[in-house]
């Protein structure tokens, strides 16, 4: 993949139609959150930490399939980015995660952050995606709608 020349909309529009081709058809939660992992991390130089955190019992995030220096494993819906996004539903832009008190900080070289919801196809909380930048304000309202859309139909089986 030749991804030197893309601008990020064509970064976007490829990594979308490699999802969908690799993801068709399959049901395995798991098995979609390694695979848009790994194309995600690999097609955005600048997004330093792709990975999933799993809606599990008592209102608790557990590490799912992950790119990146390790994360932290557990993380309570009260605590961290990914926590807010969990227990409000919404997506979370934080331009700046030193400004932010509830950021949890798994690299210390992280300074932006986005965090959005994974619904299935009932509209259950599955998980949240995490992307972590070294670079400050590296995600904006385009990376939030298309990776929404990603997030839809990767889901959406079950
Ligand atoms: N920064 C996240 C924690 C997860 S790691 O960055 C991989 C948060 O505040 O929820």
């Amino acid at each position: 993949m030749h991804w030197d020349n893309m601008n990020k909309f064509e970064r976007y529009s490829e990594v979308k139609k490699r999802i969908a081709v690799l993801v068709e058809g399959e049901h395995d939660h798991i098995a979609v959150m390694a695979t848009i992992s790994s194309e995600l991390f690999h097609a955005f130089p600048h997004f330093h930490w792709v990975g999933f955190y799993r809606n599990t019992v008592k209102r608790t995030l557990k590490i799912g399939p992950y790119q990146g220096v390790h994360g932290c494993l557990t993380i309570p819906f009260d605590q961290g980015v990914c926590g807010r996004c969990a227990s409000t539903l919404q997506p979370q832009n934080v331009p700046d995660v030193n400004v932010v008190e509830y950021h949890i900080a798994c690299a210390s070289s992280t300074r932006s952050e986005l965090v959005l919801p994974v619904f299935d196809s009932n509209n259950s909380l599955v998980a949240v995606l995490d992307i972590d930048s070294d670079e400050p304000e590296a995600f904006d309202n385009v990376d939030m709608t298309i990776l929404k859309d990603i997030l839809r139909s990767s889901f959406s089986m079950n």
